[in-house]
């Protein structure tokens, strides 16, 4: 049988990595880490991951410094003692013929918070009892998130300095732990979408305030410290909230500025998600019909720079109309990876891109693919 053509299953290059196809399996945090340090867990669910035949995985929100950690369990990449167990799991991911990546991230106003589980709000009573305790943590200003989150210290400039040095760092410890991609997290309400919002940057000084060129200004910087640190053959991507929500904050003509900006300082692909802000009902985005996200990725590759969608994506046939469309370069699916970690080899089956069964592991591929002509002898007789 010959392979179906599609979008979704050719290889893509981007700077001077090839990618087997163009499905990604999004960052999803599994908040399971000790003092930041990946574990068996992080091995075996990224690992299983890869071997369902994505042609990118990433590792999950990875805390730059301590502080800027979300939750207890994040994992953590501030520290030299955090590259050995991350390049263990990169060194099986290359065996797969996935490509890894790691998102690195600062949860600022929202860092200290509870898991999703234990409320997804700031921590109470019940995350005390389970022997967790809060940090100090740190915002564009001393606003809080949301009511009854913690207070922030407002990031002084010679603070603003030492978070530059942390990215510097966690980008050259990424590097040396062998991932591929290296992904700046701006998006969710955390430190670098708290920067880039109006809603959380009143800053008075040029970090901050009405002009939309000073609340960009730090991710900006941040953006081009990746790029420096990162090989020039090795892509670098950048996740936005491309809205804040209905009507209210950022929008999507802020998100095409920033990723014009961005290309500008070598970041090769805009991941779009959107949220993150802690606001009223109304102004939440509330449709979430599939591909909900995807006008925003449209947006900003129309604007002539790689995006990546995301959101509510389970259909193959949707997720290879999305490439053919020209709405975005990549796919990224996140939840439904956790319910079908096979989601992309199942994809290129629905979609005929892969008679041979090869995106599956061999010891699986070879079973399956004779399973299928016996069911198919079955069917005819
Ligand atoms: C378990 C879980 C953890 C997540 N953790 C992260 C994260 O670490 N970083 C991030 O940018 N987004 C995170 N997200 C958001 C996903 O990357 C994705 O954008 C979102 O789930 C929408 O995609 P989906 O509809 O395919 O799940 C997480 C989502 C889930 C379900």
């Amino acid at each position: 049988m010959t392979a179906q053509p599609t979008l979704l299953f050719s290889p893509i290059s981007i700077r001077g990595m090839t990618f087997r196809n163009r499905v990604v399996i999004a960052p999803m945090a599994t908040y399971a880490a000790t003092d930041g340090q990946v574990g068996d867990w992080h091995l075996v669910h990224l690992g299983g991951m890869a071997r369902g035949g994505p042609g990118l995985v990433f590792m999950e929100a990875t805390a730059i410094s301590p502080e800027g950690r979300i939750t207890y369990g994040d994992t953590g990449i501030w520290n030299d003692a955090h590259v050995p167990g991350m390049k263990r799991i990169t060194d099986y991911l290359r065996t797969t013929g996935a490509r890894s990546g790691i998102q690195l991230a600062h949860g600022g106003r929202k860092a200290s918070m509870q898991r999703p589980w234990h409320g997804n709000g700031p921590m109470g009573r019940a995350d005390f009892d389970r022997g967790e305790t809060t940090w100090d943590i740190i915002g564009p200003t001393n606003e809080p998130a949301g009511e009854g989150w913690l207070t922030p210290q407002a990031l002084s400039l010679a603070d603003l300095d030492r978070l530059r040095g942390a990215y510097r760092a966690a980008a050259r410890r990424a590097l040396a732990a062998g991932f591929d991609v290296l992904e700046v997290h701006g998006a969710h309400g955390y430190l670098l979408h708290s920067f880039l919002s109006p809603l959380s940057n009143k800053r008075g000084d040029e970090y901050g305030g009405a002009a939309r060129e000073n609340r960009m200004r730090f991710p900006l910087e941040i953006a081009e410290i990746a790029r420096a640190e990162w090989p020039a053959d090795r892509p670098l991507f950048f996740r936005i909230s491309a809205v804040d929500g209905v009507n209210v904050g950022w929008g999507v003509e802020d998100s095409v500025a920033l990723a014009l900006e961005l290309k500008a300082r070598g970041v090769d692909v805009v991941d779009c998600s959107t949220g993150g802000m802690i606001l009223p009902r109304d102004a939440q985005l509330v449709s979430r019909t599939p591909g909900f996200q995807v006008p925003f990725a449209e947006a900003v590759h129309k604007a002539g720079v790689m995006s990546m969608a995301v959101g509510l994506i389970r259909d193959p046939a949707h997720a290879e109309a999305i490439l053919c469309e020209g709405r975005a370069d990549l796919v990224a699916i996140a939840r439904e990876a956790l319910y079908n970690p096979h989601w992309p080899a199942q994809a290129a089956q629905a979609l005929g891109a892969d008679p041979d069964w090869s995106l599956w592991p061999e010891a699986y591929g070879w079973w399956l693919k004779r399973r299928d002509r016996q069911q198919a002898a079955v069917k005819v007789a």
